[in-house]
């Protein structure tokens, strides 16, 4: 029997079976019924235990057998930018590699040139029709990464138009300061100035205007060296902010252990992480953020190590990683399949990682990513026989209602 009926019951959700994604599990309930007060899940159980309780004024969703499932949580995305790669996704189905194409002033830095040129305008309707894509495939929570400025202006342009999108927006947003993505030629013979322009006037700068919750840093031989990514966490934290790692996604630059070390939310990639870091970010209840979408359009063959992320019971989530260079993946359906098929993740691990595992890679899991009696009513019906057909079904997002915080925000 689930917990006693509250007292107002705003929404009831019948006939329909339940993923609740609690206990690291998918946790089914079949014959289920959730209710909803205010914003909140306010019951969760089996809809026989309801016994006529339901008042006539409640609003009923009647799920047809259908089931449901905490809305997405992606962890990790890149969502607003301007301008096209697809000419690089040409050079490399002609041979040139990711780090060349970056080495030779393309790459992130093609994208940055770009969005510098760019409107605030126009970077808000690119973002806006990306964010409503996302949340049309049953995405509910969404982070998204600045990172495409790098400069001061072109930064807290993209954060405003972040902080705009979660606005306007059903879905709720999580902003993150990337300023550290890759080196700006104007830079290229003074990284160290660069360094200090992120830590002594952006982050001030961004926690002034309190415009985003984390920052990021890409620690790689084409990004920043481990010594510069401590130079930022150190002052990321000590002006409170939460810390993430792009880490070890092309080589071993040892960026794990020292973001687990300073209590990383999570390391994102990881393809090339060393036992040894994977052993500390275990330790420190790091998040494994995995991002097959990357290794898929880079075609990368190191895969992240699935089997000792297992093993030290490192929670995994999976991500999108929606980004207009490595990964211009717009669904996290496709992205467990992706999951399951190049990293040989389990249904039930892709599911949790697009669920409660993303919840957790962003601090939210007290109020996302399952569906439990006090969380945040957050809520997708699905048309499918069985949670699994999530990760097997592609090119289908057979979605019935979509609830975000108790507001129905799509309805077939
Ligand atoms: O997560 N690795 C760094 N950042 C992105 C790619 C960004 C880009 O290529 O524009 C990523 O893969
Ligand atoms: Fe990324």
């Amino acid at each position: 029997m689930g917990p006693i009926l509250p007292d107002k019951i705003d929404t009831f959700f019948t006939h329909c079976h339940l993923a609740t994604m609690t206990d690291n599990a998918i946790s089914v309930i079949n014959n289920g019924a959730v209710a909803v007060t205010d914003n909140k899940i306010s019951w969760v159980g089996k809809e026989k235990d309801l016994a006529g309780n339901i008042k006539k004024d409640t609003n009923i969703v009647d799920c047809h057998d259908g089931w449901v499932l905490p809305g997405f949580v992606d962890s990790h995305t890149h969502l607003v930018w301007a301008g096209s790669r697809s000419n690089e996704f040409e050079m490399r189905l002609n041979g040139a590699s990711y780090e060349e194409i970056s080495n030779t002033g393309g790459g992130i830095f093609s994208t940055v040139k770009a969005t510098r040129a760019a409107s605030k305008e126009d970077v808000y309707i690119q973002g806006k029709k990306r964010v409503e894509t996302l949340l049309r495939q049953g995405i509910t929570t969404l982070e998204i990464k600045s990172g495409y400025g790098l400069d001061l202006g072109t930064e807290l342009k993209l954060l405003e138009v972040i902080e705009q999108l979660n606005k306007d927006s059903a879905l709720h947003i999580e902003a993150t300061f990337l300023g550290a993505h890759t080196l700006p030629p104007e830079f290229a013979n003074n990284p160290d100035g660069y360094i200090d322009l992120v830590t002594e006037i952006m982050l001030p700068e961004v926690k002034a205007q309190n415009i985003a919750t984390a920052v990021d840093v890409f620690c790689e031989k084409i990004g920043f060296t481990r010594n510069q990514t401590k130079k930022i966490f150190k002052k990321a934290k000590d002006l409170g902010f939460n810390i993430k790692l792009h880490a070890e996604q092309l080589s071993d630059s040892n960026g794990a252990s020292l973001a687990a070390e300073l209590g990383a939310l999570s390391c994102d990639h990881l393809e090339y992480v060393s036992q040894k870091s994977a052993k500390k970010m275990a330790k420190h209840n790091v998040i494994a953020v995995l991002l097959p979408g990357a290794f898929y359009y880079l075609k990368q063959t190191q895969k992240p190590p699935i089997d000792l992320f297992r093993n030290l019971k490192i929670p995994m989530a999976v991500s999108t990683d929606l980004n207009p260079g490595s990964s211009p993946v717009h669904s996290m359906t496709l992205i467990m399949n992706m999951a399951c098929l190049l990293f040989d993740m389990t249904c039930e691990e892709a599911l949790l990682g697009a669920t409660i595992n993303g919840a957790k890679a962003l601090g939210l899991a007290p109020s996302k990513g399952s569906i439990e009696m006090g969380k945040d009513a957050d809520l997708v019906v699905w048309d499918i026989d069985r949670p699994a057909d999530l990760c097997y079904l592609s090119g289908l997002a057979p979605i019935e209602l979509i609830m975000i915080k108790g507001n129905i925000a799509f309805k077939i």
